[in-house]
């Protein structure tokens, strides 16, 4: 029988850096699944939390001049206030660094030794530093970089611990043999099983190049690798060293949730690790796909990291859960784009969702004084549909389908919308004879929406809040047991103040200032990247002389395009100067306009004139090109001629 525990668990994330969409994609679809599990009426226990160990971390403590410890305490509060964000109900949050943690690891560590599942060796190997990681000669990747990261491997030997993984590649092969769901989607399952056929290495799980690490129990020169560490972590939280009894009761119940690339850490060494202690092993381990942006890799360097904090901020916390969880099958990669997530916002939740809770309730609230009526019979394929995709979407989320779950619930939205169009309401309310037809197609458009916000709720939590309170439903749909649905129970109910659940985007208006923003970020990185010219004294400063001019004639130079050739007068004498500002005016804009000009300047031939003078522009460079320009000009234009600037 379908055991009523469900406990499922994000990977803890590294604090090395703030929060991506990567992380909010994996604590997102954790939530709506703990979410949906709890309101089936299992007992849930959902942790996440951060991962605070190893290179990665003392290296981003160097780099920022801090003590890895202050860098840990400092960004784990980011993925707290992300869970926060995201309206994540955890119900746990672990710290590698908490002594629960930490004296677990040692436990675990210490039991393996002693049974001779740990013994200690020499590594030398290719070892990716940024990743952590000894990569196989025969993965390599050209001029023996890392196949994942990309970078240069360095060759590393030290004296280390090993798990004796081998060991149990054959107990663990046999138990996915049987247990099919055990890794997921297929793909990877399938991936495991080749690459568990093709043997697998004892481990090194101990460091002597680092400090920042849970010390190796009774040899403190070497510290715990970090994967070994933060594996634990599941166990840790659930009383693995202290309390048996807690343990037991979650542990059957374990499944993690991962991306796609760190399959070969949770399907193979933590299982093969889970063996050696005699646990057993997790019920399912889910993996995820990657996130592009706009088609390219997300990366620092490329600058396209999506920030969930941004992202909720300029679209609303729900729309980018549903996004997130409705655009990609998960499992798959997916594409993350802005444009794709207004078009969602605009054609799911405000067309088909909003618009069937606003037109229902306008129609309830003018035909019927706003209390639900009731009825003697029920819509018959609304009412059949409403149980079939119960059905559905549990089977979806069994398979961790948040698409097709959410594509079921929309399906049967856009039914409900249908019903409006063809029971024409607006034509029975004119019909004193269609009173009872009207009842009954108020009552079941009711139903449809009380039965849509509780669909919803897993995914989208507040939105599903904010319609049963427009329904007129006090409690909350994440609260509630999907069990407890009966169609019809509705009626006499009296609906609530009307808000715009989601207010349409308008798409040319939202381009164009994107467009805009877009151009004024790239003028400021381009200020923001130019060089600084080495420190000068001020005597230095002083030996450039600069005075208050007035152009009084502009030519153009026939043989050149950028130049004009320009008289300048500074009171005390007339200047020729050549400036290549002709792509910003027109020689009737300039004559006239007081400038600034440096006058110590040695003169120079442009274009085969003489030039003496400078006149002071600040302008906005792309590649080394102008993008725009301005003149600088003292703040009182009458300033007398030759005034000198200092
Ligand atoms: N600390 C390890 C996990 C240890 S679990 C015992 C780790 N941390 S991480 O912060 O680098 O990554 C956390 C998760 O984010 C991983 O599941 C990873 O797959 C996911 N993502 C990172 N970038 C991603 C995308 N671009 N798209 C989707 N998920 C991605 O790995």
């Amino acid at each position: 029988m379908d055991s009523k525990v469900f406990y499922i668990t994000t990977p803890i994330y590294y604090v090395n850096d703030i929060p991506h969409i990567g992380h909010a994609y994996t604590t997102t679809a954790c939530d709506a699944i703990a979410r949906y599990k709890r309101m089936k009426g299992y007992e849930v226990k959902f942790l996440t939390g951060t991962d605070e160990h190893g290179q990665k971390i003392q290296t981003a403590a160097e780099a920022k001049g801090i003590s890895p410890q202050e860098l840990v305490d400092r960004i784990h509060l980011k993925f707290r206030e992300l869970c926060t964000l995201l309206n994540a109900s955890n119900d746990d949050f672990i710290r590698t660094t908490e002594e629960r943690h930490i004296k677990t690891v040692q436990a675990i560590f210490a039991k393996l030794i002693e049974q001779g599942d740990i013994y200690k060796g020499t590594y030398s190997g290719y070892y990716c530093i940024p990743d952590e990681t000894y990569v196989p000669e025969s993965s390599m990747g050209p001029n023996k970089t890392c196949p994942d990261c990309g970078r240069p491997l360095t060759i590393m030997e030290e004296e280390s611990y090993f798990f004796r993984a081998s060991k149990y590649v054959p107990q663990l092969i046999e138990y996915y043999e049987k247990h099919a769901k055990a890794v997921m989607p297929r793909i990877r399952y399938n991936e495991i099983m080749s690459f568990l056929k093709s043997g697998v290495r004892d481990q090194s799980v101990s460091r002597t190049t680092l400090k920042w690490g849970i010390p190796v129990p009774g040899d403190e020169k070497h510290v715990i690798y970090v994967w070994f560490d933060a594996l634990i972590n599941y166990a840790s939280a659930v009383g693995w060293l202290d309390d048996p009894e807690k343990f037991a009761h979650w542990w059957p119940g374990v499944r993690h949730m991962v991306g796609k690339d760190i399959i070969r850490f949770h399907c193979v060494i933590w299982p093969l690790m889970l063996i050696a202690l005699g646990v057993s092993l997790p019920t399912e381990v889910f993996a995820h796909g990657w996130w592009t942006v706009d088609g390219e890799k997300m990366s620092k360097t490329r600058g396209n990291v999506v920030d969930p904090f941004k992202m909720v901020k300029e679209y609303g916390l729900d729309p980018f859960r549903y996004f997130l969880l409705r655009e990609v099958p998960f499992g798959n990669d997916g594409d993350f784009s802005e444009l794709a997530l207004v078009g969602r916002i605009n054609s799911d939740l405000a067309n088909d969702l909003g618009n069937l809770l606003n037109r229902t309730l306008q129609m309830i609230r003018s035909y019927r004084g706003g209390i639900v009526p009731s009825c003697g019979e029920y819509d018959s394929e609304l009412c059949t549909m409403s149980a079939n995709i119960l059905e559905r979407v549990d089977s979806a989320m069994n398979e961790y389908a948040f698409d097709e779950a959410l594509k079921a619930v929309w399906e049967f939205i856009g039914r409900a919308n249908k019903f409006i169009d063809e029971t024409m309401p607006w034509k029975l309310a004119k019909d004193e004879s269609q009173s009872a037809r009207l009842d009954f197609v108020l009552l079941n458009l009711y139903e449809a929406l009380r039965l849509s916000a509780l669909l919803v709720a897993p995914v989208m939590p507040d939105t599903a809040k904010r319609i049963w309170t427009q329904l007129g439903i006090n409690s909350a749909p994440v609260e509630t047991q999907y069990d407890s649905f009966k169609w019809g129970n509705g009626a006499g109910n009296t609906i609530g103040e009307s808000e715009v659940l989601f207010p349409r985007i308008d798409i040319e208006a939202w381009k164009k200032a994107k467009e805009e923003k877009k151009l004024q970020e790239e003028a400021a990185k381009a200020t923001a990247t130019i060089e600084h010219e080495p420190e000068i004294s001020i005597d230095d400063f002083k030996t450039v002389e600069m005075r208050v001019a007035r152009i009084t004639k502009c030519e153009e130079i026939p043989r050149s395009k950028k130049l004009y050739k320009l008289e300048v007068d500074l009171g005390y004498e007339k200047r020729t100067v050549c400036s290549g500002i002709k792509a910003f005016f027109t020689p009737d804009e300039l004559v006239g306009k007081t400038v600034i000009l440096v006058t110590n300047l040695k003169p120079v031939k442009l274009c085969g004139v003489e030039s003496n003078g400078m006149i002071l522009a600040a302008s906005v460079k792309k590649d080394g090109v102008s993008e725009s320009l301005t003149l600088l000009k003292p703040e009182d234009e009458n300033m007398p001629l030759g005034s000198r600037v200092s």
